[in-house]
């Protein structure tokens, strides 16, 4: 009786007297419903040392697979006395802990006292994930992402506010906070990509998976963006994952604790990752080759991160180009700096990069390139300060070269103009008033970004000219990642793409108004996914269709990309309706990049070449 008289007594001041237990702590939602509050009597099995806490699991779980039977306990000093198998309870604040309020919080109990050993010697058994553990969700994140994580708007709810009850079978968000804190095991574990700087390094283990490509990397998809997908952080021992890993490579099994770390749900591995098998990083190269006339044309795509004269990975690129494209005829360029590079001193020519990148290539293959570009006016387009990056063509003037020339400056838009002639005669076909041209330099969509360099070819052989147009959209920076509080995550720069796709839209279906059956070839780095606004509404307006819908790649090798969890796509061939229903149309995504370990990686993209007929 008194007792429970005592207990109603105290009943507003529960968290200083009864014991909670870890699942109690953690709740079934992200933010613990003793947030702030100080609980007494927490006891758990020590399950991992770190160098700023300990992980305890609980000895009373509950059966709720939503609630984390286990949560770090953050002291730099609490662990000193204890050891891993210790029974211990002890009295401390439950704090919800973000180092940016862009992160999701991680919960944990701070400030521990009144630490008690229980008993000593206790087992300790890591659970294997797919196994003792649900297995990670595939598709979606949370429950707040409306099904797409790329849907607009975003950033329409936060995490942190929201708090939704925790759907771990549905949900790789809320399946990983379900862990947190635990102590798991990944059996059989690959990488899906190179390991960041600090040796970061994203795995997938033994469970289902979707989205795997041939080469062990794990592609994004329509609506399945592989929350499947684990990063490995810092081990708890202070040493360090290797750092050459790459995309398939695989390892020993990992044990370490499920962690919300700089952002992302990470598991700490109780010491360095082992590699037991590593992956081939050789590339094959394309397999389409040109007969240098209209009837098989190669035309290649490529971002070379920032090229200047002399940058170090010039010869690199060069070489690319040459043992892996097979130096196509046509080849769209991005990131092309200036000849001062980076240095903010007005000059934005870029002749003497582009000489020096043709100078290499045709050191090694005795093809000579010729090439043309555009200046921007100087820091108007974007990117790294000073460096004044555009668009460029190279092409081989042997098999191709400029349709009537008449190169535009920045300011000038090229505008397709209606030609003369009749039937299928070359004086038939829309001309550029500008080419190679700027696509509508002065419209709003631009703002410190790229202009798209449109373009009138004729290749040997043809009885009309063909198309193109080169872009570089603006990019993600700014936008936050897909474990990020804010959701649907933002997708930076998002509204300014579906603005740019519209205007480079509008462009293309001028020429396909004058000729539905023209050859035209939109290509570049979209920085964007094909099954997302920017690039379904350049699709819908311009009635182009993505070629590696085209020639039905295979979903899962469409990455020219690898960014955290995913292999991804932001460089694309978009292709008029005679190109994509052309026989002869190719299409290959040439890893020479996502495949490479961290220190062989020449420029952050892959390329891909093509193969058309372009006769006419
Ligand atoms: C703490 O909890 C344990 C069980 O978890 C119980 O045996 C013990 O009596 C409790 N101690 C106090 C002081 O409440
Ligand atoms: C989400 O949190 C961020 C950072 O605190 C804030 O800027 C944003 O307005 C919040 N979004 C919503 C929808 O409340
Ligand atoms: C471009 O550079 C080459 C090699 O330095 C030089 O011969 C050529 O005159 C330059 N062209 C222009 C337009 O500056
Ligand atoms: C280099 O190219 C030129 C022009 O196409 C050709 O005449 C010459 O034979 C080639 N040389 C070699 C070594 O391939
Ligand atoms: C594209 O731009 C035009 C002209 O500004 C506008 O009328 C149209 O609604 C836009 N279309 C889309 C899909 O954004």
């Amino acid at each position: 009786m008194k007792a429970t008289l005592v207990f109603w007594l105290f009943a507003g001041l529960r968290s200083l007297a009864a014991a909670e237990t870890i699942a109690e702590i953690n709740g079934n939602r992200f933010i613990s419903p003793y947030s702030g509050k100080t609980v007494t009597n927490v006891t758990g099995l020590l399950i991992a040392k770190g160098p700023d806490g300990i992980w305890i699991r609980s000895t009373t779980p509950d059966d709720d697979d939503a609630t984390s039977e286990a949560i770090y306990v953050y002291s730099k000093t609490v662990g000193s006395a204890l050891s891993v198998g210790d029974i211990i309870s002890l009295d401390g604040k439950v704090s919800e802990y973000r180092s940016s309020d862009s992160y999701i919080y991680l919960t944990e109990i701070t400030s521990p006292k009144n630490v008690q050993v229980v008993s000593t010697g206790n087992a300790v058994k890591p659970l294997v994930i797919g196994k003792d553990t649900l297995s990670p969700p595939t598709e979606q994140y949370t429950s707040l992402d409306g099904g797409d994580i790329y849907s607009v708007p975003n950033g329409v709810a936060n995490i942190s506010a929201e708090n939704p009850v925790l759907q771990p079978t549905k949900y790789g968000l809320d399946f990983w906070e379900s862990l947190s804190g635990e102590l798991v095991t990944v059996k059989a574990p690959w990488a899906v990509k190179t390991p960041n700087k600090y040796g970061d390094t994203w795995v997938v283990g033994d469970w289902t998976v979707t989205g795997k490509n041939r080469h062990g990397g794990v592609t994004m998809s329509d609506k399945d963006s592989n929350p499947e997908v684990i990063i490995i952080g810092s081990p708890l021992d202070g040493t360090k994952n290797p750092s050459n890993s790459k995309m398939g490579d695989q390892f020993e099994d990992i044990t370490g604790v499920v962690q919300q770390a700089y952002g992302f749900y990470a598991i700490l591995p109780l010491t360095a990752i082992k590699t037991t098998t590593t992956a081939s990083a050789a590339a094959p190269p394309t397999t389409l080759l040109s007969q240098g006339k209209c009837k098989a044309l190669t035309v290649g795509s490529y971002n070379v991160e920032n090229l200047a004269p002399t940058s170090a990975h010039l010869p690199k690129v060069a070489g690319q180009i040459v043992y892996y494209l097979k130096t196509p005829d046509l080849l769209f360029i991005q990131e092309v700096q200036d000849d001062s590079g980076p240095t903010d001193d007005g000059v934005v020519s870029a002749n003497a990069t582009l000489t020096a990148l043709v100078g290499a290539i045709k050191d090694l293959s005795n093809v000579t390139y010729a090439f043309t570009d555009i200046n921007p006016v100087s820091n108007e387009d974007g990117g790294q300060p000073g460096g004044n990056i555009r668009v460029a063509y190279l092409y081989r003037p042997e098999v191709v070269s400029l349709y009537l020339p008449n190169k535009g400056g920045p300011t000038d838009a090229t505008k397709v103009v209606a030609a003369q002639g009749k039937g299928k005669s070359l004086d038939s076909a829309p001309t550029l008033s500008f080419n190679p041209g700027r696509v509508d330099p002065a419209n709003p969509a631009w703002k410190d970004t790229r202009k798209p360099l449109a373009a009138a070819w004729t290749a040997k052989g043809a009885s009309r000219p063909f198309y193109t147009v080169n872009v570089h959209w603006s990019s993600k920076g700014g936008g936050t990642s897909l474990h990020g509080d804010q959701r649907p995550p933002i997708n930076g720069a998002v509204a300014a793409r579906t603005a740019q796709a519209n205007v480079t839209a509008s462009f293309i279906a001028e020429i396909l108004a004058l000729d539905p059956a023209a050859n035209v070839i939109a290509a570049g780095d979209f920085n964007e996914f094909a099954f997302v606004q920017p690039l379904k509404t350049f699709a819908a307006v311009s009635k182009m269709v993505e070629l590696d819908e085209a020639v039905k790649t295979p979903v899962a090798e469409r990455y020219t990309y690898a960014y955290d969890m995913n292999a991804q796509a932001l460089d694309h061939m978009y292709v008029s309706p005679a190109l994509a229903k052309s026989k002869t149309t190719r299409f290959e995504h040439i890893h020479v990049n996502s495949w490479a370990a961290f220190d062989d990686v020449v420029s952050d993209h892959d390329p891909s070449v093509a193969l058309f007929d372009v006769c006419g």
